[in-house]
């Protein structure tokens, strides 16, 4: 191996939610695409996974309902790496009900209050502690998980979620307007139906009539959005900010 130093250190991604499903496939492709990759959850299984991988990777067990956690875990990475270049805000929650949804009138309010925590005030909080290490090389890449539930009325969403993946869409703009001046981008991904463990929660009966409303006639791979993630994230995106990624198989045409 040779010992030359690069000639620009390698970028460094934080990916949250990074122990499964669409999170793990976007810190996988991102190792691939030779990205240190700082792979956060709040299960300890995040470990073995990014052990797994072979590339650089540091993972970290953090909940991001906890904001001393979430600024603990910046803290590391800004030891560790000294730079932070990519933030992907995945981790997201939507509690089902009998495998379906809950209904206003069913939410409990302390789990309203979980949702808000972990889909929506998670980011802004990761936002407001990385975009200043993204600053410091005067370019980032703040790419934030939403839903098609955030873009439109979905039968399967439930109103904490809907709210928080919209509330997070109108927050990512702002994201934009603000980094811009810096050369940090923000944009929003709005996956439709993936195969994940979130989609698992949902009993057969509602799964059968989501598939047959998607035109692509299936429900995506995480590594159909990772892919895009990838885009995102590199520079070959250089003049997309304070968009929004539709990738639902069809399932919503604006
Ligand atoms: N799967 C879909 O159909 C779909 C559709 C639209 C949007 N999304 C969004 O994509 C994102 C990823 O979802 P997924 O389908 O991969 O789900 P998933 O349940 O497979 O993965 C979510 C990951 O986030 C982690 N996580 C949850 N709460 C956390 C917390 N408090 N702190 C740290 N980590 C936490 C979980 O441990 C898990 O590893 C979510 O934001 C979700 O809302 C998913």
């Amino acid at each position: 191996m040779s010992s030359a130093a690069p000639a620009t250190a390698p970028r460094v991604a934080l990916v949250t939610g990074a122990a499964s499903g669409i999170g793990l496939a976007i810190a996988t492709q991102f190792v691939r695409d030779g990205i240190t990759t700082v792979m956060l959850d709040r299960s300890a299984e995040v470990q073995r996974v990014a052990d797994e991988l072979e590339g650089r990777t540091h993972a970290i067990v953090c909940d991001v309902a906890d904001e001393a956690q979430i600024r603990a875990a910046v803290a590391e990475v800004d030891q560790r790496h000294g730079r932070c270049d990519i933030l992907v805000n995945n981790a997201g929650i939507h509690p089902k009900r009998d495998g379906g949804k809950f209904t206003i009138e069913q939410i409990p309010s302390a789990q309203w209050r979980d949702v808000l925590a972990i889909n929506l005030t998670a980011p802004f909080l990761f936002c407001q502690l990385v975009m200043p290490l993204m600053r410091r090389h005067r370019w980032g890449r703040v790419i934030n998980i939403s839903s098609r539930g955030g873009r439109t009325v979905s039968p399967v969403a439930s109103a904490h979620y809907a709210a928080t993946k919209a509330g997070l869409i109108g927050f990512t703009r702002i994201a934009a307007l603000e980094g811009a001046p810096d050369g940090i981008t923000a944009n929003s991904v709005t996956p439709g139906p993936i195969l994940s463990a979130m989609t698992a929660g949902s009993s057969p009966e509602v799964r059968a009539a989501f598939t047959r409303s998607v035109p692509l006639g299936r429900y995506g791979d995480p590594e159909e959005i990772a892919s895009a993630v990838s885009y995102l994230a590199s520079d070959a995106s250089s003049f997309i900010t304070g968009a929004i990624f539709d990738i639902n198989g069809g399932t919503y045409m604006p």
